[in-house]
């Protein structure tokens, strides 16, 4: 008896580890940062802006945004900035949501954000990616 319900909670967890493997795109799209087997696939390296966006985000190397913010699904991020949750609803125009990373600057001087795009943290593609990204959250 025992068996057999390990057998079947085994076969439960492949066909959630196979689902979850096939909605991978879906995932990051639902507004949840991709994971790092996502990221770092080189045989199928991400395509989608957004998922792209959102590893550019987790990257300690790159935006490394979890550093400052909580973002749903980062696990030990840090809390100097804001959560980001509802970006599309907070920055309905997406050029003041781009500004921001760009230059944070220029919105407020004082701001511990470092400029991404002015001080070429990060390219203006990958800004325009992590844009894409943040409109999912
Ligand atoms: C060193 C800390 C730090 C890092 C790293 C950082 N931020 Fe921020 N961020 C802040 C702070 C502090 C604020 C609060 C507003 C301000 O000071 O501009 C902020 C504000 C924001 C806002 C506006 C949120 C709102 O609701 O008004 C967005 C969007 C944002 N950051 C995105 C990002 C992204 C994307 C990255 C990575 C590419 C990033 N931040 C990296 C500190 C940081």
């Amino acid at each position: 008896m025992r068996k057999t319900a390990r057998i079947i909670l085994g076969a439960t967890a492949a066909v959630l580890l196979a689902g979850g493997a096939g909605a991978i795109t879906p995932a990051a799209a639902a507004g949840h940062v991709p994971t790092s087997a996502e990221c770092n696939n080189k045989a199928h390296p991400p395509t989608d802006p957004a998922v792209i966006g959102g590893c550019i985000v987790m990257n300690r190397k790159l935006g490394n945004c979890i550093a400052c913010h909580a973002i749903a699904g980062a696990s030990l991020p840090g809390n100097v900035g804001p959560r980001l949750v509802n970006i599309k609803r907070r920055f309905p125009d997406r050029a003041k949501l781009r500004a921001q990373i760009w230059d944070a600057t220029v919105r407020s001087p004082r701001t511990s954000m470092p400029p991404f795009g002015r001080n070429k943290i990060l390219t203006g593609k990958q800004i325009n990616e992590v844009v894409d990204f943040l409109e999912t959250i």
